[in-house]
């Protein structure tokens, strides 16, 4: 089956979401989910949304800030616009009737929190539940909007590109997960927004869906990648056998809470910005202590604050923590770092044009230079706000005068494909799966080294010719889609990480320990030398 449209976004995070609600003003939308709608990391997200708001704050601050935690790598002008773009963004989203907190109803709470690497108290937040908040607003709007169309349970596959004249993305084809069907949806503009990929590692605060699909889709279709050695840890994610990937916000240390050893001891203590440092410096002295005491996990103490002063400003922390048997107003919480946010991804210009005609990529699987080496913390929800409103202006002028690009892709070999729902022989899938994870956070984690790289590398190799086999020979089903992408990020992580000979921001390298400006003071982009017009299983059929 064809499904047309003007716009297909793949991804229903803020990203997505906003987009659609700017583009649907211009044209028909269809979004693709792979799960429900409000599977995305944005309605996880706890901290809030980096803006200047305060009367103390200033624009240049936030731009000195961000530049500061990038390590020398961010992009002046992506750094401008978003910041200052911020205020602006935050009043569309109260006029959309975002419930950010306020001391109209909280006076005994702040209005702007504060995070690592932050000068100022710049986070607007609602509680410690933003994402959430947002996300519902968002999807409200986008549910009821008579031009948007939302396809849940509906994974994309690979791009469809025409490679008439100049190549370009007309389209996406997606499984159907629920039926096995395979869909062509064909549009005039298609955008990623399909966020990032935490779950290539071991621990992670993503949700299981955060498999890095719209980069993989993007380079297999041609598109260039860039910076993908940076990868922050949350140095605060719960440690717990029975929950994996539950954050504990940067916004605990924000307000006071001390990270310490088993010992009592702090750990911060003699760095000059203590526990509210840049979460690379934070992440790498939690791991430090770890391994060279040999335990598990390091902890998070804010029981010297007023009990209903953290019931009240971190609810959803102290209900879930307190489900699990901690009262974190009178115990510190075991935490331990966790893979949470990819700064590199599809190379985008400031208006979100990737490198392949007629696609554009916005939120976090993009990147626009705003991050740098290490983005600072609550500066993610905020460049997907304005990221996508710079694109969908930029799309819309690019619609005009378009004519229906999909008419000229011949499709009729696979647009009655029929794929799978269930895998033939799901053990091996999983077990990949498990193996890329476990050699990525061992040997490509925080700290890595030219030894560690060339044996993931090496490791990775083997399990990607085995996943490209199975690919080929089984029934394709939504978890292989998904380990199929996993190792295509891992892929690229390890090529960027092994290009950049120096120690910088995210990428620590015990082989390079040092900063070395002289020849890295510059993004790693990787382009792909066999991009694919059509997905091979597919053309095979
Ligand atoms: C947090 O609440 O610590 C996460 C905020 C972010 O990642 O920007």
């Amino acid at each position: 089956m064809i499904i047309k449209s003007d716009f297909l976004i793949i991804g229903t995070g803020v990203a997505g979401l906003s987009f659609a609600l700017k583009a649907s003003q211009m044209g028909t939308v269809s979004i693709l989910a792979k799960r429900k709608a409000c599977d995305t990391n944005t309605n996880l997200a706890q901290g809030g949304i980096a803006a200047v708001m305060g009367e103390d704050d200033l624009l240049e601050y936030h731009i000195r800030d961000t530049l500061d935690s990038g390590a020398g790598l961010c992009h002046l002008d992506a750094v401008k616009t978003v910041v200052e773009s911020g205020p602006r963004m935050i009043e569309q989203l109260k006029l959309l009737g975002v419930p950010f907190t306020s001391q109209v109803d909280h006076p005994d709470l702040p209005e702007l929190g504060r995070e690592g690497g932050h000068s100022h108290r710049r986070i607007i937040h609602a509680k410690d539940m933003t994402g959430q908040a947002v996300q519902k607003v968002l999807g409200e709007k986008a549910f009821e909007d008579p031009n948007i169309k939302i396809f849940e349970k509906h994974q994309a596959l690979d791009l469809i590109v025409t490679d008439a004249g100049a190549r370009r993305a007309v389209g996406a084809w997606a499984l159907d997960t629920a039926t096995g069907e395979l869909l062509a949806f064909m549009a005039k503009i298609v955008v990623l927004a399909s966020g990032g990929s935490g779950k290539v590692y071991l621990y992670t605060t993503n949700p299981d869906g955060a498999t890095g699909d719209g980069l993989a889709i993007a380079w297999r279709a041609g598109a260039q990648i860039s910076n993908m050695e940076f990868v922050q840890f949350h140095p605060t994610c719960l440690f717990h056998p029975q929950v994996r990937n539950f954050l504990i916000s940067e916004a605990v240390r924000g307000e006071g809470g001390r990270l310490i050893d088993q010992d009592g001891e702090s750990i911060m203590k003699n760095h000059p910005q203590g526990d509210l440092a840049c979460r690379d410096v934070v992440a790498l002295a939690i791991d430090t202590v770890m391994k060279k005491s040999g335990v598990d996990n390091v902890f998070l103490d804010i029981t010297h604050k007023p009990s209903d002063f953290i019931k009240d400003r971190f609810p959803k922390i102290y209900n879930t923590c307190l489900s699990l048997g901690i009262d974190i107003t009178r115990q510190p919480i075991p935490v331990v770092p966790a893979a949470h946010y990819q700064c590199g991804g599809i190379l985008v210009d400031i208006n979100g044009r990737t490198t392949l005609n007629g696609l554009y990529a916005i939120g976090e699987v993009a990147a626009t230079g705003l991050h740098g080496a290490n983005r600072l913390a609550s500066n993610s929800l905020l460049e997907a706000l304005v990221m996508a409103d710079r694109a969908s202006i930029s799309a819309g002028l690019e619609t005009k005068g378009l004519k229906d690009l999909g008419e000229n892709v011949s499709l009729s070999p696979w647009a009655n494909g029929r794929l799978g729902t269930a895998p033939s022989e799901a053990v091996l899938i999983t077990h990949s799966w498990d193996e890329i994870r476990r050699f990525m956070w061992n040997y490509v984690g925080l700290v890595r080294s030219d030894q560690r790289l060339l044996m993931a590398a090496k490791r990775l190799e083997l399990v990607k010719n085995e996943i490209d086999d199975f690919f080929r020979n089984f029934e394709v089903d939504a978890d292989l889609i998904e380990v199929r992408n996993i190792a295509v990020v891992a892929d690229l992580i390890i090529q960027c990480a092994t290009l950049r000979k120096e120690s910088r921001g995210l990428h620590y390298s015990l082989t390079w320990p040092n900063r070395d400006d002289k020849n890295f003071l510059r993004d790693t982009v990787l382009s792909n030398p066999a991009p694919i017009i059509l997905p091979e299983r597919l053309s095979a059929r």
